[in-house]
């Protein structure tokens, strides 16, 4: 497995994004990022201590693209099923992608395409200190347990697990794994803002459906939601 390894780059996402000849798991870690890139064009904060890393999915040509469209939801149970494994917490899964755990957001994924290779970039916080200005939304493992860890050991573990997961998943598992996704759905049952585009709908989430999209409660109606910002509402 090529590892690509870098105490400071602009984003690991983007330096296999530009690169060519990628191979099936190829990877860069970063210990640092001076232009971290979030979902729906957000910055990612992304400072020492962190585990900030890309790697490769090839796509391939038997897989649909709606069965694609689980791959997020398959890399963040992944994360939080390697996580578990090295420190046995109440973590959370937000759709789509996110780990929470104590109503804070422990790691973020973006999953971009480009030609035939998925860019499946993760960011977890590990044994960084969170900023006093995002102290209210995020948490890192090291102020819950007060301990260090080795962040190229979980890096490498949360990527071997996703392809036992991803394997998984083609022979046929999804809806285990989905079942054990929806134990810790995160949204379940909360009261949620949902906004896609210039629209906005609010409702109770349910589960997430066989086709990987939330349901939501909205008056008497049932919708069905594949993208979205979440606001939780209190
Ligand atoms: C999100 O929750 O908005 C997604 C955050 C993804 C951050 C990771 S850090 C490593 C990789 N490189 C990037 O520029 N972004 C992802």
């Amino acid at each position: 497995m090529k590892i690509h390894r870098f105490d400071i780059i602009d984003s690991t996402n983007k330096f296999l994004r530009e690169k060519i000849d990628l191979e099936e798991r190829e990877c860069a870690i970063a210990k640092k990022q001076t232009a971290g890139k979030g979902r729906r064009g957000n910055n990612w904060v992304s400072s020492e201590g962190a585990g900030l890393f890309s790697f490769i999915l090839k796509e391939e040509k038997d897989i649909s693209p709606e069965e694609y469209m689980k791959l997020p939801l398959i890399v963040g149970y992944s994360v939080l099923k390697t996580l578990k494994k090295i420190e046995n917490l109440d973590y959370k899964f937000k759709w789509t992608n996110d780990i929470y755990i104590y109503d804070k957001k422990l790691s973020g994924i973006l999953i971009e395409k480009r030609d035939e290779n998925y860019i499946i970039g993760i960011g977890i916080n590990i044994n960084n200190l969170i900023a006093d200005e995002l102290k209210m939304i995020a948490i890192s493992l090291k102020e819950i347990t007060e301990k260090s860890y080795d962040i190229e050991e979980i890096i490498l573990k949360v990527i071997d697990e996703f392809f036992i997961q991803f394997d998984r998943f083609k022979n046929g598992d999804w809806k285990d794994i989905l079942n054990e996704i929806n134990a810790l759905n995160y949204l379940f049952g909360k009261k949620i803002e949902v906004s896609y585009g210039d629209k906005i709908e609010n409702g109770i989430a349910g589960d997430i459906l066989e086709s990987g999209e939330l349901e939501l409660f909205s008056g008497d109606e049932i919708k069905r939601y594949n993208i979205g910002e979440i606001h939780i509402k209190r």
